[in-house]
């Protein structure tokens, strides 16, 4: 039986995993953070494996450890994901993840377009660029990065130039999806208005 799916894209750095933990824990729901999936068949490109072999050889421990969240791995990470045999072998994880009875929420790019296209709920949160590079930025140096805020500005716009313009999966809000702006919201505020939104589809 099917349960309950979230579906939360948006582009990067713009909030999805905190509110998406924070709507999984207050229903109840597992959480997938599916961005994480792309960023470690980008770390095994960066160890010199093949993208899609990499993709398809992909275990549950491989998303393990802080390893994955630096800038070099997010870079490879939508390189990858440009690549229809890595998103295609990717896929049937995903649909089962989402498919989980208890209900489930799935953060990325695509998950209201192409993994749940029938989910109950899609959200689609964004911010400006400014406004993302600045949360990442923090996020990085509070984690003793040495990143500057401009570097991280230039990887999120590239980031999310080759996330829209790839002919796999663009990245792009479906046509049902709520749309939640969080430039002006504190993390409290957009985690509200997330659970609002489900609240509603309930
Ligand atoms: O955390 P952040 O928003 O910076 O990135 P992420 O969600 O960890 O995703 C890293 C990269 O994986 C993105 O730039 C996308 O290229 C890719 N990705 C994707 O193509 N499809 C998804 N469902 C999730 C991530």
């Amino acid at each position: 039986m099917s349960g309950f799916t979230v579906a939360i894209d948006g582009p990067a750095a713009a909030g999805k995993g905190t509110v998406s933990k924070a709507v999984a824990a207050h229903f109840g729901f597992a959480h997938l953070d599916t961005g994480l999936l792309y960023r470690a068949v980008g770390a095994k490109v960066l160890a010199g494996m093949e993208a899609a072999q990499a993709a398809r050889a992909l275990v549950p421990d491989d998303l393990l450890g802080d390893g994955l969240r630096g800038p070099d791995v997010a870079q490879a990470a939508s390189k990858v994901a440009v690549i229809p045999e890595v998103r295609a072998a990717l896929l049937d994880f995903q649909r089962s993840f989402a498919a989980r009875a208890a209900g489930a929420v799935l953060d990325g790019r695509d998950i209201g377009t192409v993994i749940c296209p029938d989910a109950a709920v899609k959200l689609f949160v964004t911010a400006s660029a400014e406004v993302r590079a600045r949360r990442r930025w923090a996020e990085l140096s509070g984690r003793g990065m040495a990143e500057t805020y401009g570097q991280v500005l230039a990887d999120v716009r590239e980031r999310d130039a080759r996330d829209m313009e790839r002919a796999a999966a663009p990245l792009c809000a479906a046509p049902d999806a709520v749309v939640i702006d969080t430039s002006e919201l504190s993390i409290a505020q957009a985690a509200s208005r997330e659970l609002e939104a489900v609240q509603r589809a309930r």
